[in-house]
């Protein structure tokens, strides 16, 4: 890994990814690839360690031309790919996006890839794609099933888990039609620095922090499995350089509260920190809305083949991982105010509640 290409790396995931591998790999020259969606920001690469080593540039990765100019000039040995559309709500709001993006795009770095680095089944030594996928595409389990396995069936039930399954569907096609050297892993729901303010935890935590009302979507049972990011950036740089070609690994945190459950604990943690808030008791904004169409119950990922073959766990409790996210929020207003002054924010929260009466 001395050259690597990284997709959606000024989102929340991928932009916690730039970071991590400057910061571990003293040997790696990144470029990083983004189309600087609603989603993806500049703010998130504010002060990198070694900004040297990365170069950022604006562009579609369905943008074949480009994808391969870069893979040439830059001597690309390695691909992450981050780059999606990844808000379940706007795939059901308006799913063609995530097909255009999160398929197509997919299709086209992989078919690059494969140009640029296959020779027959032969491919160049050292070359590596990487897809970065999620826990949901297995679907969605009842209150008392086993966690998924790496060998659960495929079972997407919304147009976003549907778009990144068949995307899973074209890396393996490709591994095992062309030979090309890939892998995969599937992550539950990540939290911490840098997540666009339209997902569950910073959502709560910017409206509760403004006195706005806090939308529980149902009656609040639904259960995630939350993943401290940075711990998603470890299992990534793991796979990459101990995983095996060929191979899925799941990833999750194994912290598993109903999202009712959740909501309540960022409010006792921010009646905590502001106890001199006119919104004390900040439980008091929680309302329940409209529940999200074809909302999945639960998730929960078993680990152990990642756990026992890369020796990769993760370590941070969600309660640390909530008080180390306000905290980065609280004292990150002024990129809040760089996301929000593109509109988008304020504008997907308006709508949001619109849909939901
Ligand atoms: P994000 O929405 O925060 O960031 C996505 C990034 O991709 C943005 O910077 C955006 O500008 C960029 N992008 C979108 N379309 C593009 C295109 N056509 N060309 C180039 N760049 C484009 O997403 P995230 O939460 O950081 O998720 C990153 C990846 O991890 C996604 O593939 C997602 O499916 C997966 N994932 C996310 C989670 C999670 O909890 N957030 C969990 C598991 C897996
Ligand atoms: O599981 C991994 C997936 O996690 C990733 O693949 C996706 O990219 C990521 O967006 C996330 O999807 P979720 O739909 O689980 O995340 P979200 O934060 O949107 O919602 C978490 C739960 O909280 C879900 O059950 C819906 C609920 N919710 C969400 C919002 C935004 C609410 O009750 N109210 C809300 O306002």
């Amino acid at each position: 890994m001395k050259n690597v290409l990284i997709t959606g790396g000024a989102g929340f995931i991928g932009s916690n990814f730039v970071r991590y591998l400057l910061e571990h790999e003293p040997g790696v020259h990144i470029v990083n690839l983004d189309a600087l969606t609603y989603a993806g920001s500049l703010e998130n690469l504010r002060n990198l360690p070694d900004p040297a080593r990365h170069t950022f540039v604006q562009g579609d990765i369905r943008d074949r031309p480009l994808v391969d100019m870069l893979i040439e000039k830059h001597k690309l040995d390695t691909i992450v790919h981050f780059a999606a559309e990844s808000h379940v709500d706007r795939s059901i709001a308006g799913p063609a996006a995530f097909i255009e993006t999160n398929i197509i795009g997919t299709f086209q770095l992989l078919d690059a890839a494969r140009a640029a680095w296959m020779d027959g089944r032969a491919a160049r030594p050292g070359v590596r794609f990487h897809h970065v996928s999620t826990d949901e595409v297995y679907g969605s389990l009842g209150p008392d099933d086993p966690p998924f396995t790496e060998q659960t069936p495929y079972s997407p039930r919304s147009p976003y888990s549907a778009s990144k399954a068949a995307s899973d569907h074209l890396v393996r096609s490709y591994a095992h039609t062309y030979g090309l050297p890939v892998t995969i892993s599937n992550s539950s729901n990540n939290y911490g620095p840098n997540q666009f303010p339209e997902k569950l935890i910073p959502l709560m935590i910017l409206n509760g922090l403004r006195g706005k009302r806090l939308p529980v979507y149902g009656d609040g049972r639904q259960i995630r499995d939350w993943l401290h990011v940075t711990e998603h950036c470890e299992a990534i740089r793991l796979i990459l350089k101990s995983g095996v070609v060929g191979e899925t690994y799941n990833i999750g945190g194994g912290n598993q509260p109903t999202n009712l459950s959740i909501v309540k604990q960022i409010c006792a943690l921010l009646d905590e920190r502001f106890p001199e808030s006119p919104h004390c008791p900040h439980e008091r904004l929680i309302e329940f809305v409209a529940d999200r169409p074809g909302h999945d119950l639960r998730y929960a990922m078993d680990t152990r083949k990642i756990r026992s073959t890369l020796g990769w766990q993760p370590r941070q409790t969600l309660a640390a991982g909530l008080r180390e996210t306000i905290d980065w929020y609280i004292g990150h207003l002024d990129w809040l105010k760089a996301v929000d002054e593109q509109g988008d924010y304020q504008l997907w929260i308006t709508e949001n509640y619109a849909q939901r009466g």
